[in-house]
């Protein structure tokens, strides 16, 4: 599997069968992308919330036909309105696509679409691709059953929000990788606004005190997971 990121909270997975699944894509509007939209197709797309900063261009790479979006119930039926395929998940559920299996749990966070209108609740996401087991925290603080979320499943990859103001900082940040207790921890939501801005390696220095493995992912960059 390769794995690329884009900045911000946007990572794209491809597989061995050349399926593209892209979560929370925001690129066009995204001072940090290398890429746009159109550069970009998707087999699934996996969105943890509503807000911009996350489902920006989802509906400009779905393909109506070909792309299924993934989210929670209130945002599909939204979606789903202006003719997208939707497969609607909730906190605490899960389904295997054909790529693999998905489920959502809980982020402590808001959300709503561009229009303010509200989408139901945000969720992190828990997924499979060729074996590897993902959790992306999606925007939240830190919360105490991240432990229980590392003991259900054992993440290999964790992409986790360390930018403050709007989710967790640095040192909940720290923090929660040791109850979540990835292989390998990737840190996202920072440096895209002025009011997110901190030092990535700082994030990864500390884990590895702890006697975890991080990695900073410029964006653009693409990672090749065996
Ligand atoms: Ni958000
Ligand atoms: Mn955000």
């Amino acid at each position: 599997m390769e794995l690329q990121y884009f900045g911000h909270s946007t990572f794209l997975f491809t597989n061995s069968q050349k399926q593209n699944i892209i979560i929370d894509p925001y690129l066009n509007a995204n001072p940090l992308s290398p890429v746009k939209s159109n550069q970009v197709k998707a087999d699934y797309i996996i969105l943890t919330h509503a807000h911009s900063d996350h489902m920006a261009d989802a509906l400009t790479i779905a393909d109506r036909h070909k792309t299924t979006i993934i989210c929670v119930s209130e945002l599909a039926s939204i979606i789903s309105k202006s003719g997208f395929r939707t497969h609607p998940l909730q906190i605490g559920g899960a389904f295997r696509f054909d790529f693999g299996r998905v489920k959502f749990v809980p982020a402590f966070h808001g959300s709503s679409t561009m229009n303010g209108v509200y989408a139901g609740l945000a969720a992190g996401a828990v997924f499979t691709v060729e074996g590897k087991t993902i959790y992306h925290c999606g925007d939240t603080g830190i919360f105490g059953d991240m432990k229980l979320i590392g003991e259900i499943d054992k993440i290999d990859i964790l992409l986790i929000p360390i930018g403050g103001n709007y989710t967790m900082d640095i040192d909940d940040a720290v923090r929660a990788v040791t109850m979540i207790n990835p292989e390998l921890a990737i840190p996202m939501h920072y440096n895209t606004f002025d009011l997110i801005k901190c030092d990535p390696q700082e994030f990864i220095d500390r884990i590895a005190t702890n006697g975890f493995q991080g990695k900073v992912m410029k964006p653009g960059e693409k990672l090749n997971i065996p």
